[in-house]
Formats: C-alpha cells, sequence, structure tokens
C-alpha cells in the first residue's frame, strides 16, 4: 500500500491501476479505523481490483461545539489494518491539500429533503460538509464503486440521493453495522466514553430492538412507541437527542402501511453524542 498527500499523486497513481484495465473500489473515513470501516474495505477489495481509502477529518461537517480538534488521529495503526484488509493507496490529504483555495468560498453540495431531520436537525450544516467533500472525493479518485456503513443510515441515503441526482457514474454499496459483542455500534467516538458510560452504552441498540420487535409483533402507535424509546433511553443514562422511526426507502415518517421500516437514534452519554438505527421489513 502507499500513502500520498496530494491529489496530483492520487491522480497518478489511480491512473496507473486503471491503464492495467483495474476497476477502481474507494472507501472515505475519517481514520481512527476500526472493525466497521475494516468490513468496509474488505469489501471493496472482493468487489473491486485497486481499493482506494480515505482518511480525511473534514472540518467542513463538524459544527463550532463539536470534537474536530480532538477528534482521534491515529495513521500508523490505521495503515496496519488497511493493509491487512486488502488496501493498496491510502490518501491522507491535509486540510490545505483538499480546500487550497480555504472554506469560506468553497462549492457546497446540498441534498434537500433526505439532509432534512434526525442528525440533519441537531448538526446544522453537517449533511453539506459530507456532501461537498465526499463529491469532492468522487472526483479526485473517479472510483467505480464505494463503499459506505449503514451505522450513518441518513449519511449513506445523502449519498445515494447525490450520486443520482448529479448523475455520477459511481456504484453505491451499503455495509451493514458492525458491533462489539455486546451490541454497541463500533464507532471512533465510543473511545470518549468512560468505564461506567461504556457498559451502559449498549442500551441504545437494545431499545431499538424492542421497539422493532414491538412493531413486528403488529404495535403501529409509532408516536407512542417513539416516546417509549426516548424513555427507556433515558432511564438508561442517556440524553436523548432524537429517536424516529421512518420509512426505509426515503426516510420520510412512517405511516401505518409501510412494509420497510428503519428506527433512528441519537444520544448523548455524557458529551458524547452516539447515533445507531435498524432498518427491518416487515412480510
Ligand atoms: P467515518 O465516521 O470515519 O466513517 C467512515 C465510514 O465507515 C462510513 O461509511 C461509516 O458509515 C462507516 N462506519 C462507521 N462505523 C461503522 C460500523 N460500526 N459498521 C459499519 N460501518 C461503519 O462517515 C464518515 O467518516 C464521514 O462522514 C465521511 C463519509 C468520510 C465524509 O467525511
Amino acid at each position: 500500500m502507499i500513502t500520498v498527500k496530494t491529489v496530483r499523486e492520487l491522480r497518478a497513481a489511480v491512473a496507473r491501476a486503471r491503464s492495467e484495465g483495474k476497476r477502481i473500489g474507494f472507501v472515505p473515513t475519517m481514520g481512527n479505523l476500526h472493525a466497521g470501516h475494516v468490513a468496509l474495505v474488505e469489501k471493496a477489495s472482493q468487489r473491486t481490483d485497486f481499493v482506494v481509502t480515505s482518511i480525511f477529518v473534514n472540518p467542513l461537517q463538524f459544527g463550532p461545539n463539536e470534537d474536530l480538534a480532538k477528534y482521534p488521529r491515529t495513521l500508523v495503526a490505521d495503515q496496519e489494518k488497511l493493509v491487512a484488509a486488502g488496501c493498496q493507496l491510502l490518501f491522507h490529504p491535509d486540510v490545505e491539500d483538499m480546500y487550497p483555495d480555504g472554506m469560506d468560498g468553497q462549492t457546497r453540495v446540498n441534498v434537500p429533503l433526505v439532509s432534512e431531520g434526525l442528525c440533519g436537525e441537531s448538526r446544522p450544516g453537517h449533511f453539506e460538509g459530507v456532501a461537498t467533500v465526499v463529491s469532492k472525493l468522487f472526483n479526485m479518485v473517479q472510483p467505480d464503486l464505494a463503499v459506505f456503513g449503514e451505522k450513518d443510515f441518513q449519511q449513506l441515503a445523502v449519498i445515494r440521493k447525490l450520486v443520482r441526482d448529479l448523475n455520477m457514474p459511481i456504484q453505491i454499496i451499503g455495509e451493514p453495522t458492525v458491533r462489539a459483542e455486546d451490541g454497541l455500534a463500533l464507532s471512533s467516538r465510543n473511545g470518549y466514553l468512560d468505564e461506567g458510560q461504556r457498559a451502559a452504552a449498549p442500551a441504545l441498540y437494545r431499545t431499538l430492538q424492542r421497539l422493532a420487535n414491538a412493531i413486528r409483533e403488529g404495535r403501529r402507535d409509532f408516536a407512542s412507541l417513539e416516546q417509549e424509546g426516548r424513555d427507556e433511553l433515558a432511564a438508561a443514562g442517556f440524553r436523548p437527542d432524537y429517536l424516529e422511526i421512518r420509512e426505509s426507502l426515503n426516510l420520510r415518517r412512517a405511516d401505518v402501511e409501510d412494509q420497510h421500516l428503519v428506527i433512528l437514534a441519537a444520544a448523548f452519554m455524557g458529551n458524547t453524542r452516539l447515533i445507531d438505527n435498524l432498518a427491518f421489513s416487515l412480510e
């Protein structure tokens, strides 16, 4: 695996792979890689001949009071995991390489509707920052295929819509959430939790499972289920941000006829904001 920092080096390496007839796979990340990221790289490696991973902590998608400055940076350990997962090229630019003219005048990509509500409401500008940087990365790498995690369900929906609306010739693959044994979705932010918080955190996924089971067993009173879920999170020591039941294909609010559902939640454990979701279909 080679690691490059500039767009010029990236393009040259990808062009070389292309001239050898290779299909290009791409996995964008912010680093501090765990088994969830590794699963995406392995998927890309199964489906393509040359896998590019990016590690870039994108300032454009962080709010003023968020964890940009303290976001964990673990390059050497990340490189080892990427080699083992089958990555050929790591793109690791600085902020100046990604935003040479600064961020103020940067052209922005806005994906309406699907970016609104849920994380879009609690993190204003977040999905514009994500859609903008992912569009830039797609133009830099020009992959045939890109893999994203279902862990960030709304983000995946934003990327699918972006690629469709802007006619980008890139196949988007969604990869199931990788979890710890106790059910907690792996996340770089889990590292912020102290021992007691870490022990309490699996309640987030347990709550989603309980609500999904209640719906499978016939309940359709979504508003009261959502309230029960938020109460359950609060009882487990979370400060709930949102918990909503939505239609999983287009993310609009669920109604009683819908067959494809997703329950999405964000909740603070201390100062750490965790998100999770559970998508399921009714027969
Ligand atoms: P990051 O949080 O580093 O996540 C990179 C990719 O890994 C995303 O597609 C995310 O959904 C996926 N991922 C994270 N945890 C996962 C888990 N437990 N199981 C499966 N996949 C998981 O998401 C971002 O970075 C950024 O917003 C980015 C897309 C790179 C744009 O800056």
